[in-house]
């Protein structure tokens, strides 16, 4: 009975292939003048668009926050926590640069749709600095959106969700409370927000008048460096969460990578499972606070031989800062999106040399790893290298 049924399946997928291929043999050579499927998908996730900054506001003394509209009108549907790449031209340098989304989902469904990005001065490289510097109302920007897998899930989150932040990664959470405040999103918020001192929070104001308005949301501001402050002090530590803790919760997190080494060892400590915290670590400035960075490399100048197709390229590098800055330093293209590690778009070969992976942003598979491909955003030289990357 089995080998029969056996049979009739490899005799069907046999006369299905030869119908296919005489559809094939019939079909035209020239690509379909009209392809409505492609089109509509194209109208709603475009490869590129064309931004212009409507608004720009300080939500702290060191932080703003520019709103953008597309010039055509329509903005793409997108997820809190999700992210959107600029690409910008900065002297010889083209860069990418994920900023997250600090808007609500909603706000871009009404009838003047816009996004929103919040950045704080002084983050590492010089992106952060020509937003600050350059980009002003009226001013237009290419990106892309929406990208990243930072974002509640509801099949596979839990409804009660502990969000733990740290300096500008608040802009996740940001967004999230308030899609929820609006309706939007049936979610149990509770925000613990790290900062140094209060003159530090990013977006205060508005997270505390969400607090104030929604029973959804919670905020809770712990400062490590601020005598005055009258609610939880210190870092923010297992005590302070658990307290912030119901039952059946999912942890998210989102912050520096040192905060992140700190928070992940908590988890770990409380038994949450690993399906249960989920992070989004931001690019450590200072290197020698990422776990097993060789810190006597941290001064060290090293050579890069930059392979491209037919081009070859020498640069320097320092081994303070990811492989994908020494390159676009150099004035040459690299695709990059997440910076992170994670997504795989700046995968590169490594012919030669020695790399520094960071192990919190690692998101190469297996055979990646032996076969020398690394992840350009997320590896620091440790000796001259050469290496090859994608031809744009
Ligand atoms: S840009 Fe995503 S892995 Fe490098």
């Amino acid at each position: 009975m089995k080998i029969e049924s056996f049979l009739k399946d490899v005799g069907g997928a046999s006369r299905v292939t030869s119908a296919r291929r005489e559809k094939f043999r019939k079909g035209s050579p020239l690509p379909e003048p009209e392809d409505p499927i492609r089109a509509l998908s194209d109208a709603l996730h475009p490869d590129k668009m064309r931004f212009i900054v409507t608004d720009v506001r300080d939500v702290s003394p060191t932080s703003k926050t520019w709103r953008l509209r597309s010039t055509d009108g329509h903005i793409p549907i997108f997820q809190s926590g999700q992210y959107v790449c600029f690409h910008l031209q900065i002297g010889d340098s083209v860069l990418n640069r994920p900023y997250s989304i600090s808007s609500a989902p909603f706000e871009t469904k009404c009838d003047n749709p816009f996004i929103e990005v919040t950045i704080r001065r002084n983050r590492p490289y010089f992106v952060p600095d020509y937003f600050f510097d350059h980009v002003k109302v009226g001013e237009v920007l290419w990106g892309s959106m929406p990208f990243g897998t930072f974002y509640y899930e509801p099949l596979r989150d839990s409804k009660n969700v502990v969000a733990i932040a740290g300096g500008s990664g608040i802009t996740p959470f940001l967004s999230m409370a308030r899609e929820i405040a609006a309706g939007w999103l049936d979610v149990n918020l509770t925000i613990i927000y790290g900062s140094v001192h209060s003159s530090d929070i990013v977006c205060g104001r508005e997270l505390d008048e969400i607090d104030r308005k929604c029973d959804k949301v919670k905020v809770v501001h712990v400062m490590s460096d601020d005598p005055d402050w009258q609610g939880e002090k210190g870092f923010v530590n297992r005590e302070i969460i658990e307290k912030y803790s119901g039952e059946d919760t999912t942890y998210m997190f989102c912050g520096p990578y040192a905060m992140y080494t700190f928070v992940e060892k908590i988890m770990k400590e409380m038994g949450v499972p690993a399906g249960r915290f989920r992070k989004d670590a931001i690019a450590q400035p200072d290197v020698s606070l990422i776990p097993g960075y060789p810190s006597d490399k941290k001064d060290e100048v090293y050579t890069i031989k930059v392979m491209r197709g037919i081009h070859e390229d020498i640069i320097q590098a320092a081994a303070s800062e990811p492989v994908a800055v020494a390159v676009e330093r150099a004035g040459i293209a690299l695709d990059t999106h997440c910076r992170g590690g994670e997504c795989g778009m700046c995968r590169s070969q490594l012919l030669e040399g020695e790399i520094f992976v960071s192990p919190i942003g690692d998101g190469r598979r297996r055979m990646d790893k032996e076969l020398g491909w690394f992840h350009a955003c997320s590896a620091y030289p440790m000796s001259d290298l050469v290496i090859k990357i994608p031809i744009l």
